[in-house]
């Protein structure tokens, strides 16, 4: 038993698709949620400066007395997942392991769409472990730099979100993809303008799921579970302007988020 919080860290709104998956699923447990939202979009910065902004918000969680860190992001798990494992004595769990494995339980023709970030893509993380697993799996990954600025915006972007898929999809359309991999945690936000654009007849994995079953898996193993009955509590923080993660946050949450604090680095 470990009644500590679970820190669960993205660059903005993404991880907050995570935190609904989490809070569904392990409701009981505490978690503290950074958004690093002024210094969003990670997907086009390079690998150092994801992981000097992740070892800053490693240890300002690690203050926070987390017990475990849930990196809801696949740009950092992709760019730096294994350099703060090496360099932070805490678990650190990210998401794309989860992605990799839902998609190849998913597919039947052995072709899959991963849509993500530039720095996600151009890591070839989601390509490599899938054919690690199986050789015959083809992977078309597409890079969607527009989507991540849109989803901060807010709600009123569905169409501009629409027109960029379409550009996105254009690279592909003439493959016969039956599985796409929604390799950004900002993208379950706009999976419908995603699935309407891409065909709703596709299989669509939100790598999130089967994360949430890992981390409960863990912390039972570990005997790391809270023992609390009543439903925990969310400490929300930003690098970035308070109203607007109040209110668009809430709506991709689909909670009100009353309180939450400012931390820059
Ligand atoms: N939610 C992040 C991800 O999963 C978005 C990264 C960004 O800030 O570009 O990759």
């Amino acid at each position: 038993m470990d009644n500590r919080p679970i820190g669960v860290y993205d660059s903005g709104f993404g991880g907050l698709s995570v935190l609904k998956e989490l809070r569904n699923k392990l409701p009981n447990e505490d978690y503290v949620y950074f958004g690093d939202t002024k210094r969003i979009p990670y997907g086009s910065k390079d690998k150092e400066t994801i992981q000097l902004f992740s070892k800053q918000i490693t240890n300002f969680l690690i203050e926070k007395n987390v017990k475990m860190i849930i990196l809801a992001c696949n740009t950092v798990t992709a760019n730096a997942m294994e350099y703060l494992q090496a360099n932070f004595n805490i678990p650190i769990i990210g998401i794309i392991e989860s992605g990799v494995k839902s998609a190849l339980s998913s597919t039947n023709n052995k072709i899959i769409a991963v849509l993500g970030t530039e720095a996600t893509i151009n890591s070839e993380v989601y390509t490599k472990n899938l054919k690690k697993e199986n050789n015959q799996i083809e992977v078309l990954p597409v890079a969607c730099p527009k989507f991540v600025p849109l989803v901060e915006k807010g709600e009123n972007s569905k169409l501009e979100i629409e027109e960029a898929a379409r550009e996105y999809f254009k690279e592909i359309s003439n493959r016969d993809f039956d599985t796409v991999i929604l390799a950004c945690t900002h993208y379950p936000h706009i999976a419908n303008e995603i699935k309407k654009v891409f065909g709703e007849n596709k299989i669509y994995i939100n790598p999130a799921i089967k994360l949430v079953d890992s981390v409960k898996k863990y912390l039972k193993n570990n005997k790391l579970e809270n023992n609390n009955k009543n439903l925990g509590k969310i400490d929300f923080y930003t690098s970035g302007e308070i109203n607007s993660f109040k209110e668009n946050g809430s709506i991709y949450f689909g909670e009100e988020i009353k309180d939450i604090k400012n931390k820059t680095f």
